[in-house]
């Protein structure tokens, strides 16, 4: 049975740049992992129905809707899984307009039933950056203490994740100029 890794974090604390740098190490090595971006597949389920332009929209759709993509994609994911090595990049919680919504819900983590879930965070200021400079994004205008609090609803919604699977939870932060160590405990997450 391959490992199934569930990283998360706050939109732009660099979540996918972790993943990509430890799958480049990891391959040197012969060990494989396929990585899947939940976002891309509630994104693609959103697109066919016309819902949304852009994956930013996503998240301020009706509730119900999120919930209806978000199913389809864990099923979708599950379905592709199989029993390879598998990283999935998503969300701990998604902040919508009406509060935050649980991103790995029961109905979601009973398809993927994870082995280990990795939050990663990083100072708030240095997000706040991080997603002002990336202009291929629509970002939420958000200040440094509303990510915060979005950081510790992660930590918090997280204990209840493991709770439920039994999987362990993974701290690891990726700070400015040191990306490189946030990627080494990635691949020993991953080895
Ligand atoms: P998704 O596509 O996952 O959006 P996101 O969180 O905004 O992801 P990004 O890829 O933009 O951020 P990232 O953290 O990966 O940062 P990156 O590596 O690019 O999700 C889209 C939508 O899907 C969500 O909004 C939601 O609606 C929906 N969704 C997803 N999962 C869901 C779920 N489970 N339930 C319900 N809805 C769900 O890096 C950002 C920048 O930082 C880059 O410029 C990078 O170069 C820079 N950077 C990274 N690391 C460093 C470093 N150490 N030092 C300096 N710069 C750095």
């Amino acid at each position: 049975m391959g490992k199934k890794v569930v990283v998360t974090g706050v939109p732009g604390v660099g979540k996918t740049t972790v993943i990509t740098g430890a799958m480049e190490i990891l391959a040197s090595e012969g060990i494989t992992y396929e990585s899947i971006n939940f976002g891309t597949f509630m994104f693609e389920l959103a697109e066919k129905e016309k819902l949304v332009s852009n994956r930013d929209e996503m998240r301020k759709l009706d509730r119900d809707v999120q919930k209806r993509l978000q199913s389809g994609a864990a099923s979708g994911i599950a379905a592709r899984s199989g029993n390879a090595n598998v990283i999935i990049d998503t969300h701990s919680s998604v902040k919508t307009p009406k509060g935050y919504l649980a991103g790995l819900p029961e109905w979601v983590l009973r398809e993927l039933m994870p082995d280990v879930i990795v939050l990663v965070e990083t100072d708030e200021d240095q997000i706040l950056l991080r997603r002002l400079g990336d202009e291929s994004r629509v970002r939420d205008l958000e200040g440094s203490r509303s990510i915060t609090e979005h950081q510790q609803f992660n930590r918090s919604v997280s204990a209840a994740y493991a709770m439920y699977t039994g999987c362990t939870i993974k701290i690891i932060r990726n700070e400015n100029y040191l990306l490189d160590k946030a990627v080494a405990e990635m691949v020993e997450v991953l080895r």
